[in-house]
């Protein structure tokens, strides 16, 4: 054939292929969200293999492993005993709180790492909701605010270096933005949920934290995933109310949005590939459908493609540890 034009020519070896490759993908880009609770073993989730509730050793040794391959960063998550749980959540910001006790140790043993911290009050709330419920069932969303400004705070006299509010109330990121600036800690970030869809694919996180809603759903909260411009919306006044930093949530079914987002804004951008995301892949790989080592570097390649920072990811230990294996090339 005729054809002086062969795009097939800069694909012909990897070489050739690394000096025109447009993404890439390092342990810097990964933030590996971690279980926690508050007993002595770990317990592992039944819809998330691989990964466990973990109790302080367990943490211990996980957050040292994945140093050990280039993930310093990391977000806590708590599963709170039912008897500790109310319809205000004040177990949230108890200074002796399991997130903050944690908090405190890992900053001791690894003063460098860098720690996130979830606001919202679904894993310390009797209803399950991110807020408080009214008598007639409707979420408050000012006097949650409130509740979420004091969960911030103790978590910043804890140690958290970011806050990452994935409650989806209105005006909490102002909120908070004033109550750190006020108490001294200009210093700590605010990573905020700006685009949290409300998704089926959160399923097995609420498994591992027992955090279902016991009545209704999220919907006059996160947002309706029929929807993209309103995700604009969430964003200008997240960056009005100082957001250092923006999500999209989940990642891999809204990669539309994340590249919407990117587009939009000039601050750094987070994506959270969730736990139903997870637990797709991993089901797929274990019954041998799918190849792990593969096909789950090429999920996160699609997600910073579409425009993401930093990635939110169960995987991001054993990713780390293929990219130092050189198991997967970057
Ligand atoms: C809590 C919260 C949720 C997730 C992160 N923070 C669950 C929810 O909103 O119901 C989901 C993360 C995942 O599925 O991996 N506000």
């Amino acid at each position: 054939m005729d054809m002086p034009q062969r795009p097939r020519r800069n694909r012909k070896s990897e070489a050739i292929r690394r000096f025109h490759r447009e993404t890439w993908l390092g342990p810097q880009h990964l933030i590996s969200p971690l279980f926690i609770h508050d007993k002595v073993e770990d317990e592992p989730i039944a819809s998330m293999p691989g990964c466990s509730r973990l109790g302080p050793e367990g943490l211990l040794r996980e957050v040292g492993a994945s140093i050990e391959v280039g993930v310093n960063s990391f977000v806590l998550f708590p599963a709170t005993p039912e008897s500790v749980k109310t319809k205000a959540g004040e177990e949230s910001y108890n200074p002796e709180g399991l997130v903050q006790v944690t908090l405190r140790a890992l900053k001791e043993r690894w003063p460098d790492v860098t720690l996130v911290t979830d606001v919202a009050l679904d894993p310390y709330s009797s209803d399950g909701h991110d807020g408080i419920v009214s008598p007639d069932g409707r979420i408050l969303n000012d006097e949650t605010v409130e509740v979420l400004c004091r969960q911030a705070l103790s978590q910043a006299e804890a140690g958290a270096d970011i806050i990452a509010p994935s409650d989806m109330m209105d005006g909490r990121i102002g909120a908070i933005r004033s109550t750190l600036d006020a108490a001294g800690f200009t210093d700590v970030s605010l990573l905020s949920y700006t685009a949290k869809y409300a998704s089926a694919f959160y399923g097995p996180f609420r498994d591992a934290l027992d955090s279902a809603p016991k009545h209704g759903d999220k919907k006059t909260y996160q947002m309706d995933p029929a929807n993209a411009r309103e995700a604009i919306r969430e964003l200008y006044l997240d960056e009005q109310e100082g957001a250092d930093m923006v999500m999209v949530k989940p990642a891999g079914p809204y990669l539309d949005v994340i590249s919407l987002v990117r587009e939009q804004t000039t601050l750094p951008v987070a994506a959270y590939q969730v736990s139903g995301e997870y637990a797709m892949l991993k089901a797929a790989c274990q019954n041998g459908w799918l190849s792990e080592e593969k096909v789950v570097p090429e999920s996160l390649m699609a997600i910073r493609r579409a425009g993401a920072d930093v990635i939110l990811t169960y995987f991001a230990r054993q990713v780390a540890t293929w990219i130092c294996e050189g198991v997967v090339s970057n």
